[in-house]
């Protein structure tokens, strides 16, 4: 039997119905799941109210979290692995993850063992994904695979529904478009993941260094996206960096810069985002050599093989 800690956060529960997907095969296989809740001392607001939900941009970016509330495990419990789920806010790890990462109970839980990431949010996640590697190795954390779950409605569409769900708490189906987040189906399937680290346990391959999860479509990237995330990665570099010469976060002395990245951000959804997929896919047949070399570099290590679905997808 092996001693598991999976840590979660989840302001609309989708991300904790996945987690649930993932420790149910673990349990039921005798192993011994700790869940830890992320507690923020200063809860974040759901549905957000705009301003606040930009105000979270630069302190996303710049990694700097604020506080959590006590974990409820002690920091010096010897786990056999640690399954990290996350969401993405601004490109970057969640703030509550980010604190997690950052503190030093989360660093001493994660020190010298394989980590597993999980992240389930809109499509974009390649740079949070880039921060989270970077957080774990300077937590000296083995990061050993990466499972990443995304809204699989059309990414003109998603621009719509996922700041309509964020912002209002609305996320059923709106102007013929699919309903925001991760499809049930898709959420179920997650136990496939847990099914097979319960027998990579059995087995002792947490402690290979190889991945667990090869072969179960862990990881499918669009590369394009990829091309997309700098672009916005760099500008968030940017405007954070000035919001934050203005005043600190909640602050009145932000509200006119703010305003400003706003509007930055709707002409940049409205005009910029099309313009450039349309450039992207017709540049395609140019790039796509380049595309597929990115493409399986960045879905390392868990890859989106197939080799192992029938063994552990029971929905097949
Ligand atoms: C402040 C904020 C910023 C977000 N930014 C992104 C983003 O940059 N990329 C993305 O794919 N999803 C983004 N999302 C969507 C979340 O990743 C996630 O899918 C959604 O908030 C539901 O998460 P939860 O119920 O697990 O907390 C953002 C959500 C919030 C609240």
């Amino acid at each position: 039997m092996k001693h598991v800690l999976v840590v979660n956060y989840s302001q609309t529960g989708q991300l904790s119905d996945i987690a649930a997907q993932v420790i149910g095969p673990l349990r039921e296989a005798g192993h011994r799941v700790h869940l830890e809740t992320l507690v923020p001392a200063t809860p974040y607001p759901f549905p957000w109210p705009i301003v606040d939900f930009v105000d979270a941009m630069p302190e996303c970016v710049q990694l700097d979290a604020p506080p959590l509330k006590p974990l409820s495990v002690a920091a010096d419990t010897d786990f056999d692995l640690v399954i990290l789920c996350y969401q993405v806010w601004f490109l970057s790890p969640a703030l509550p993850m980010t604190a997690f990462l950052r503190s030093e109970a989360g660093r001493c839980l994660i020190r010298g063992k394989p980590v597993v990431t999980l992240v389930a949010c809109r499509n974009m996640w390649l740079s949070a994904q880039e921060t989270m590697q970077k957080l774990i190795a300077e937590a000296d954390g083995n990061l050993r695979d990466h499972i990443a779950l995304i809204d699989r409605g059309h990414p003109l569409a998603t621009f719509i529904t996922t700041p309509r769900w964020v912002l209002t708490g609305k996320r059923d189906s709106f102007l013929g478009m699919p309903p925001a987040g991760i499809a049930p189906a898709e959420i179920r399937r997650a136990s496939r993941f847990g099914r097979a680290m319960a027998d990579a346990l059995d087995r002792n391959a947490e402690k290979s260094g190889q991945p667990m999860l090869a072969g179960l479509r862990a990881v499918t990237v669009n590369p394009r996206l990829a091309i997309s995330e700098r672009a916005g990665r760099r500008a968030f570099g940017v405007w954070s960096r000035l919001i934050r010469a203005f005043g600190q976060r909640g602050s009145w002395q932000r509200r006119p810069i703010l305003l400003v990245f706003s509007v930055y951000l709707i002409v940049m959804v409205l005009t910029v985002v099309p313009t450039s997929l349309l450039l992207q896919w017709l540049l395609s047949p140019l790039l796509k050599s380049r595309l597929e070399g990115l493409r399986a570099q960045l879905e390392l290590p868990s890859g989106s093989e197939e080799f192992n679905l029938e063994k552990y997808d029971e929905s097949r």
